[in-house]
C-alpha cells in the first residue's frame, strides 16, 4: 500500500471513507464513539487539504431511517475534531464550500452495497484523492470501498494501514504456543477461523457458544442460550482435539457448578472459576494469543472471567491480538495494553483467517 504521509494534499480535495457504523440506540443516540476517535489522526492530517468529504455507512437499512441518519454523527465528529462539519442530507448532491463536509449514510442507496460503478463515479467526482480509513468494513466489496478506487488515486488512512500492518506482522510467523481464545455466541466463527485453527496449538472456548458445544455432547445446559441450528456444526468441530471446553459454569444465581451438574432450570452466564484458572495458566505459557469474543454475558455484569483473563495477558510477555466489536466494548479499559487491538468484527476475523480483504486489495493494486 502507498503511504498517505507522502502525498501532497495542499490544494487538493479529499474524499475519505470512515467507519461510521457506530453502536447507537433506537433514537440514533451514539453509545460509543471509539470508531470516530481512531479516525482523528487521519482527519487532523487532512486539515491541510482544500476540502475533506467524509462518507460511511451505518446499519443495514433498506431505505431512509431517521435513527440511522448521520446528522448526530456529523455533530459529534465536529466536536471531536474541533472543526465545523457541513452535513449533507444526501450522498448524491452538490457540495457546499465548507472545508469539512459529511455525506448522509451511503446505505440509504442500494448502489453502495452493489459496488455500483456509476455511484462510485459520482462520489469520486467530489474529490481529487480517495482515502480509506474504514478497516472494519474492508471485508465488504462496496462502492465507497472498492469501485471508487478505479476513479481516483487511492490511499489507506493511518488507522487502516496500522490495523493491517500490525495484524499481518503478528500472524506472519507467530511464535508458538499460539492460543486462540474464542467467546460469545456464534459457533460459525470457528468455521470461519478454520485456517487459523490449523496453525494454532489450542482453542479455548467461552461465552454462550460453550452451551452449543455441550448440547453437541448431549450434556444438560438448562435454560442457557445456545444455537439450536449450529449443534450439528459444533458436533463436527468438537472432533478437533485442539478445542478445549469449560469444565465449570457460573450461573445466574452467581454460583459456580461443574458442567455435569447443570439442572434443567440452570442458566449459565460465564465460564466458572476453575476454567478461568486453567485458561489463565495456558495463556501464561503462550507466546501468541488471539482473542475474539467475551467469556461471559458482560452486558448483564458477568465480566469476572473476561477481566481476569485480560489482566493475565497484560501482565505477561505474550503477544496479544484482540478484536471484534463486542470484545472491544467488553475490554474497553484494557484495549491500549494489548499488543494490538481493534473494534473491527468481520474484517478482523477474515484477516486473521488469512482471507483477502477486497478493500485492502483494491488499495494494494491501485
Ligand atoms: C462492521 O461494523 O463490522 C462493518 O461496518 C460491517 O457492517 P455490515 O456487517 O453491516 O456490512
Amino acid at each position: 500500500m502507498k503511504s498517505l504521509k507522502k502525498v501532497r494534499i495542499k490544494n487538493k480535495k479529499v474524499i475519505i471513507r470512515l467507519d461510521l457504523d457506530l453502536p447507537r440506540d433506537k433514537d440514533g443516540k451514539i453509545l460509543d464513539d471509539s470508531r470516530l476517535m481512531k479516525s482523528l489522526p487521519t482527519l487532523n492530517f487532512l486539515k491541510k487539504a482544500k476540502q475533506v468529504i467524509i462518507m460511511g455507512h451505518g446499519g443495514r437499512p433498506k431505505k431512509y431511517e431517521k435513527c440511522l441518519s448521520f446528522d448526530k454523527i456529523a455533530l459529534r465528529l465536529s466536536k471531536l475534531l474541533n472543526t465545523k462539519i457541513a452535513f449533507m442530507e444526501e450522498s448524491i448532491t452538490v457540495l457546499p464550500k465548507e472545508k469539512f463536509v459529511m455525506l448522509e449514510n451511503l446505505r440509504f442507496h442500494p448502489f453502495e452495497k452493489q459496488n455500483n460503478p456509476r455511484y462510485a463515479k459520482v462520489l469520486a467526482s467530489y474529490a481529487d484523492i480517495y482515502v480509506n480509513d474504514a478497516f472494519a468494513n474492508s471485508h465488504r466489496k462496496h462502492a465507497s470501498m472498492v469501485a471508487i478506487t478505479k476513479f481516483l488515486p487511492s490511499y489507506p488512512g493511518f488507522d487502516l494501514e496500522k490495523e493491517v500492518k500490525n495484524t499481518r506482522q503478528i500472524l506472519n510467523k507467530p511464535k508458538h504456543p499460539l492460543i486462540l481464545l474464542i467467546g460469545s455466541k456464534k459457533v460459525d466463527k470457528l468455521h470461519t477461523l478454520g485456517p487459523l485453527i490449523k496453525r494454532a496449538d489450542a482453542v479455548l472456548i467461552g461465552g454462550a457458544m460453550m452451551f452449543t458445544f455441550m448440547k453437541a455432547l448431549k450434556q444438560e445446559v438448562g435454560r442457557s442460550y445456545y444455537e439450536k441450528e449450529e449443534v450439528a456444526l459444533a458436533k463436527q468441530l468438537i472432533k478437533n482435539k485442539k478445542i478445549i471446553l469449560p469444565i465449570d459454569v457460573l450461573l445466574d444465581n452467581k454460583k459456580t457448578v461443574p458442567v455435569e451438574n447443570m439442572h434443567k432450570s440452570s442458566i449459565g452466564y460465564d465460564i466458572g472459576e476453575q476454567t478461568t484458572l486453567i485458561y489463565s495458566e495456558i495463556l501464561k505459557k503462550a507466546k501468541t494469543v488471539i482473542w475474539n469474543g467475551p467469556m461471559g454475558y458482560v452486558e448483564g455484569g458477568f465480566t469476572k472471567a473476561t477481566n481476569l483473563l485480560a489482566k493475565t495477558l497484560i501482565n505477561s510477555k505474550v503477544t496479544s491480538l484482540v478484536g471484534g466489536g463486542e470484545t472491544a466494548m467488553a475490554l474497553k479499559s484494557f484495549l491500549t495494553k494489548f499488543t494490538h487491538s481493534t473494534t473491527a468484527g468481520g474484517a478482523f476475523l477474515d484477516l486473521i483467517a488469512g482471507r483477502s480483504l477486497p478493500a485492502v486489495k483494491a488499495l494494494e493494486t491501485d
